[in-house]
């Protein structure tokens, strides 16, 4: 019997990373939970609660700002469960340093890790998707990349926007061999990250949200499961917005 396909998911010890690794081993892929965070890692296999899913998960750390270990973290889960045919470029940071207090370094790193990492881990799993002939690509960028921002900084914004645009440049680059590039751009999304946010700031973002509340990680979740699925194989180099309506287009 074939095996299941093998979806490598950056940033997947929490929030959005997270539930989207989870809903694909909930949907039969092998998955592989990737992120920076060690400690963080170690936690997930004890939730993984039966042998039979066990074997289907695995954990690997990588910072996907590490160009040098992206590869060798690739040649990992190639030499273990022989493809990569789904990879999710989640992994992210996000400042909300004004414009004129953002520095070289911070610049850098938020640069490094939401647009360099998305490139360069893309770049890496092409040669075993193309040998395949088959591959799924979906990118995690943000409404702030699209209208700008509603609390994030310069940086953020840009990087995401760059998400995008990679999303296009990749998805035209492969149309032809069965490889589809796709984006999600979630708002205001129930996570780790948004709850450091003071609840003055919540509350001036929930009221300008359509739908009247916040989203949850598992909504963008489905998205996912669905662009990374066979169905999907007609849609490329789309941008799927996930905002409570905040955005319409
Ligand atoms: N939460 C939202 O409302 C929202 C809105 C728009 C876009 N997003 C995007 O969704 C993605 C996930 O956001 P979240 O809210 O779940 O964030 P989060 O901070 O809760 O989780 C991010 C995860 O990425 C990991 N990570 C950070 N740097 C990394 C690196 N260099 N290499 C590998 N892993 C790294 C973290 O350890 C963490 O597990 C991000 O790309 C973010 O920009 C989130």
């Amino acid at each position: 019997m074939a095996q299941p396909k093998v979806a490598l998911v950056t940033g997947a010890v929490q929030g959005i990373g997270r539930s989207i690794a989870d809903r694909l081993l909930e949907d039969g892929y092998r998955v592989v939970y990737s992120d920076v965070n060690a400690a963080g890692l170690e936690t997930i296999m004890e939730h993984v609660e039966s042998e039979t899913v066990r074997v289907r998960a695995m954990v690997l750390q990588l910072d996907v700002a590490d160009e040098s270990a992206i590869q060798s973290a690739v040649n990992h889960v190639v030499d273990a469960w022989g493809s990569i045919d789904i990879l999710v470029n989640n992994a992210g940071i996000r400042y909300v340093t004004p414009v004129n207090e953002i520095t070289r370094q911070e610049w850098d790193r938020v640069l490094a890790v939401n647009l360099t990492g998305t490139f360069f881990m893309t770049q890496a799993v092409l040669p075993v998707m193309r040998r395949a002939g088959w591959g799924r690509v979906v990118n995690i960028s943000s409404f702030g990349g699209q209208a700008g921002p509603l609390t994030s900084g310069a940086h953020y914004c840009a990087s995401k926007a760059g998400q995008l645009a990679l999303t296009k440049v990749f998805a035209r680059a492969l149309a032809a061999e069965g490889i589809t590039v796709n984006a999600v751009a979630p708002a205001a999304i129930e996570t780790p990250e948004m709850s450091k946010m003071t609840p003055e700031s919540l509350a001036q973002v929930a009221k300008g949200i359509p739908v009247g509340r916040f989203g949850k990680a598992e909504e963008v979740a489905a998205v996912v499961s669905f662009l990374v699925s066979e169905t999907a194989g007609y849609i490329t180099g789309a941008t799927f917005d996930i905002n409570g309506g905040m955005l319409m287009r």
